[in-house]
Parts: structure tokens; sequence; C-alpha cells
């Protein structure tokens, strides 16, 4: 069954160590004040992979995985022989891809942007020119390099802009016409309403993650303007299983029209990683009656598996009173798992993770030359005596635990990670960060509290005046849980009002 996940059981160390060895590195070639090549080892290797293979341990944890860039293959394109062009690059960039890792970079400058799609190409190019080199010596002609890098910089130059028309009115007789062609067209593959694949549809099972999903609900890869709509159903998405439609131009138009009626207006961008800044507002005391005023936030959840039933959101509320910090975190979640079950290692949970420094590495756990300080919660410590008692006795099963009642404990603990199992640490003494959760009617609601001030190093200090980059981690422990198959936020910029 191709929805399985089949690395259940991979162990924690397995996930620490994929982190140690994902520090990107500069790419070989990397010339010297290249800016494209600096920022793309800096922000991209990590997942991509410093020749753009996409080969890389956190790779491996991804699903969707990361694009092989050397394959020459993209799925948000806007030219007729389906390759990006810098435009689009840019675009992709700006808003990274809905239901995947890709997180969006629109906190970059332009430049960088037009300087990182530059780099892209430059890995599809030199993965496409070694490919046709070693073709050419194995067939015995004779090519140098450069003219292998002269072909496929030709081959994967941008063909000319498709041209969609402008956007035809939602009138009823252009609906209905629309619904027709998807109906014959589109529905096998997508459901009659769009919302992904139809039940017991034949699908390739090549482990990329790719099936159709329900774009109604906002999981596109690609914006959903009547444009890109119309884009995507005239190139297609050459790097999935989405093909061109065979359709007349004016066809194509209505058929936009009516997959633009079936995405609702605010799907369009909900799932977008944009990092957002969260001001913390000061107030007298943190007590009940203060707190009551306060807005949340909402941040957008990428299961770093996909699933589409995993946790898309996370509601934030923050405050601090001078002295304190403190943050509420609240999301869905069906079921409360605080004890070992037959899937889950680890049970839910929830992570906040705090950058030690402005520039810190994306979704990992931090690295050595960029720590991080995560306070983290689990429902369910499967280290402690009780979590083995538990996995020798599954609560599951009905089994009265001996050992005097003891129950698997939730945890809340201060890491400071450096990306590695070694480097882990728990910090402070006498546990300064307090943590109190509760589930009811299928809601997590967890709060934390800790003084600005850091007691340890390797602890956040909220005191500095500058702002800090934090991100947040949902386990579920129903589905899938093991460590990797958390849902991510991006960073976000925590600034506290004076
Ligand atoms: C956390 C891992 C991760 C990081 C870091 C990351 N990406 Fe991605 N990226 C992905 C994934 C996953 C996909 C594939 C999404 C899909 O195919 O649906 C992707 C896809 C892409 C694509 C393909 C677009 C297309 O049309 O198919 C481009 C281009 C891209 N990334 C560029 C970048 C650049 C440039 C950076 C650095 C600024 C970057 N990515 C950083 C995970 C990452
Ligand atoms: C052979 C199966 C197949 C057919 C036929 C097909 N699609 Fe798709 N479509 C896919 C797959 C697979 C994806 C997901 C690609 C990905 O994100 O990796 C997709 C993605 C999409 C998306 C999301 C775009 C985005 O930005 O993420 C839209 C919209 C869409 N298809 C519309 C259509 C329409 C309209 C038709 C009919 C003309 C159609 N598709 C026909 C397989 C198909």
């Amino acid at each position: 069954m191709m929805r399985g996940i089949p690395l259940r059981s991979w162990p924690l160390a397995t996930f620490l160590l994929a982190i140690t060895c994902a520090t990107p590195e500069a790419t070989p070639s990397a010339a010297a004040g290249d800016r494209g090549a600096e920022l793309y080892a800096r922000h991209c290797a990590v997942c991509h992979g410093p020749t753009g293979d996409a080969d890389t341990v956190v790779a491996q944890l991804l699903r969707p995985r990361p694009n092989a860039f050397r394959h020459g293959l993209f799925k948000l394109v806007s030219t007729a022989n389906g390759m990006p062009t810098d435009d689009d690059l840019v675009a992709t960039l700006r808003r990274g891809m809905p239901g995947s890792t890709m997180m969006a970079y629109d906190w970059l400058p332009e430049a960088d942007l037009q300087a990182l799609a530059g780099e892209v190409r430059r890995l599809a190019v030199q993965g496409r020119a070694e490919s046709i080199h070693r073709t050419a010596t194995a067939t015995s002609r004779p090519m140098t390099s450069d003219q292998a890098v002269a072909i496929a910089t030709a081959e994967l130059a941008p063909g000319p802009a498709l041209d969609v028309g402008p956007p035809l009115p939602a009138t009823a007789e252009n609906l209905a016409e629309g619904e027709r062609l998807y109906g014959q067209h589109c529905a096998g593959c997508h459901g009659s309403d769009g919302r992904g694949l139809p039940a017991g549809a034949d699908w390739p099972t090549d482990g990329t993650w790719l099936w159709p999903r329900d774009f109604t609900a906002g999981y596109l890869r690609g914006d959903a303007t009547w444009r890109d709509l119309a884009l995507r159903i005239r190139a297609g998405m050459p790097g999935a299983h989405m093909p061109p439609a065979r359709l007349s131009l004016e066809e194509a138009r209505s058929l936009t029209t009516y997959l633009k009626s079936l995405i609702a207006e605010e799907a369009s961008g909900h799932h977008t990683q944009w990092r957002r800044t969260v001001r913390v507002p000061r107030l007298a005391d943190l007590g009940e009656a203060h707190r009551a005023r306060l807005d949340r936030i909402r941040l957008p959840l990428a299961p770093l598996w996909w699933r589409q039933d995993a946790c898309s959101e996370l509601w934030l509320t923050a405050a601090h009173d001078g002295t304190n910090l403190w943050l509420r975190l609240e999301w869905d979640d069906a079921t409360r798992d605080d004890a070992a079950t037959p899937t889950s290692t680890i049970g839910d949970g929830v992570a906040i993770q705090f950058a030690l420094g402005n520039d810190p590495p994306l979704v990992a756990m931090g690295s050595p030359d960029r720590p991080v300080n995560v306070w983290r919660w689990h429902a369910y410590d499967p280290k402690g005596l009780a979590g083995m008692v538990d996995l020798i006795a599954p609560a599951h099963l009905g089994l009265d635990v001996p050992l005097g009642g003891v129950r698997p404990r939730p945890r809340a603990e201060s890491l400071a990670l450096e990306g590695t199992a070694s480097a882990r640490r728990e910090t402070g003494s006498g546990l300064p960060l307090e943590v109190a959760t509760q589930w009811r009617d299928g809601r997590w609601t967890a709060t934390f509290r800790r003084s600005l001030r850091a007691r340890a190093t390797n602890e956040v200090d909220l005191e500095a005046a500058a702002p800090v980059l934090f991100a947040f981690a949902v386990w579920d422990g129903r589905l899938d849980a093991h460590p990797g198959s958390k849902a991510i936020t991006t960073w976000h910029v925590l600034e506290l009002d004076p």
C-alpha cells in the first residue's frame, strides 16, 4: 500500500545522525564571490544537495523529496518546452511549495532570489552536461566538457512563453463547459471534486509521494491565480505525473475558470510558509484577565512526510511582562496519545526551537556553528523507566503496568542542540521552563513560560533587544510517529514590545 510509511521503526539515532550530516558545505565548484553559490550552500544544499542531486540524508527524510535539479525537471513552468524561466524560479522561491517542506524565501532580497535562480539553473545545466558527456564518451564520440555544457545550456533554455489568453468570466455557460472538460480530462486523477486521487485509482508507487492532492484545500505547489492555474493546465507539471492537457486555447480557458471556481478564495496561500514577525505585547501581569485580550496568530505547518490528514496549522498566543515570556500553542489532534501504541514510538508532542544566532540552518536542529535551543514537551517519554515498562507491557493491550502503577510520564525539557546526538544537552538547572498542557475535544493546548533572561549560555536570552528567530514542530502519536514524521513551521521572528 503506497501510503504506508515504511520507516516507522527508524530509530531516533538515525534522525539525529541525519541532522549531523546535514550541515551544508560549500559547493566544490563555487567560485569565491559567487553570490548564488554561496546562498545555495547556506540555504538549500542541506535538502537539494551540494551538487543538486538531492541525495542528502535530510532529503531521505522528506516526502515529497526535494527536487534533484540535475535532472532538469521542474513543476512550475510557464513555457512551451517545460523549462522554467528565471521569473518562474523566483516566484517559486518567493512562495515556497505548499504541501511540501519547500519554505517561502520571500524574506531574502530580490537580488538574492535572482542569484539563487541562476544557481539552480547552473546545477541543472551541469547535471545535464555531465550526462551528455558520459553518453558521448561511452559511444566513442569525443566531446569536450565545454561542448557538453553548450549543448546542455541550449537544451535547458526556457522556450517561448505559453499563451493562456485573458481570464474568462465565470458565467454559467463557461463553468458548464469547464466542468464537462474537467470530467473528461482531469477527474480520473483528481477525483470528480478535485479533492485528490479517487479511491481505487491505479497510481505509480515510485515512492516520490506525488499523487494528486486536495487542491481545493490550497495544497497547490504553485499559486492559485487564474493565470497560474491556466499554466498548470497548458504546460502540465513536467517534474510530476501531471500531463499537459490536450485542449484548444478556448477549452483550456473554460477549464481554468471552472478549476478556479473549485478553489475557495481563502484556500489560496493558506498553507504557504511565509516568515512572519510575531510581536509580543507587554502586559502588566500574565494573569488570565490580561491574557484574554491577546490575538492568536495562525502558523501553517508542513509535515515532513506528506499525509493529507496531518495537522496543518498551529495557533500561537504570546505575551511577556518584562520578566517572563508566556507562549500558548494550540493545535488539532483527534486523539490523545500519551502511551506506547503499535504505531507510535514517541506519542504526541510539541517543540519550540530558538536560533542562537541570526543565521540558523533551515529545519535542521542546529549545527556546531549554528546551535539552537529547543523547548520541548512530549506526552509520552519512552526513554524514562516508565516508558521502558510501557514498551514491555503496552497500555494498548489493556495490561496493568506493574511497578506500583508507574505510567510513562510526560516530559518537558529545554535542550541545546548542535545537530548531533553528542551535542544534545539539557540546559539550565532546576528546569526554569514551565510547561502546562491540556487535551480536550480533539485539541491540544500547551503553554510555555520561561524567564526572559537565560540561565545558561546555551539557552536563548530574550532580554537582549535583538529579534530572535523561532520555529515550531508538532508530533502526532496516532499516526506514523517516528521522530522524523513531525510537522514543522518555517522560522518566524519573535519581537518583544519594550
Ligand atoms: C527543507 C528542505 C528544503 C530546503 C532547505 C529547500 N528546499 Fe527547495 N524543495 C524542497 C522540496 C521538498 C521540494 C519539492 C516540492 C515538490 O516537488 O512538490 C523543493 C523544490 C524546489 C524547487 C522545484 C520547483 C519546481 O518548479 O519544481 C526549486 C527550484 C527549489 N526547491 C529551490 C530551492 C532553493 C533555491 C532553496 C534554497 C534557497 C531551497 N529550495 C531550499 C525542499 C527544500
Ligand atoms: C495522470 C494524472 C493526472 C491528470 C490526467 C491530471 N492531473 Fe493534475 N495533477 C496530477 C498530479 C500527480 C499532481 C500533483 C503534482 C505534484 O505536486 O507533485 C497534479 C496537480 C494538479 C494541480 C495542482 C497544481 C499545483 O500548483 O500544485 C492542479 C490545479 C491540477 N493538477 C489540475 C489538473 C487539471 C485541470 C487536469 C485536467 C486537464 C489535470 N490536473 C489532469 C495528476 C494529474
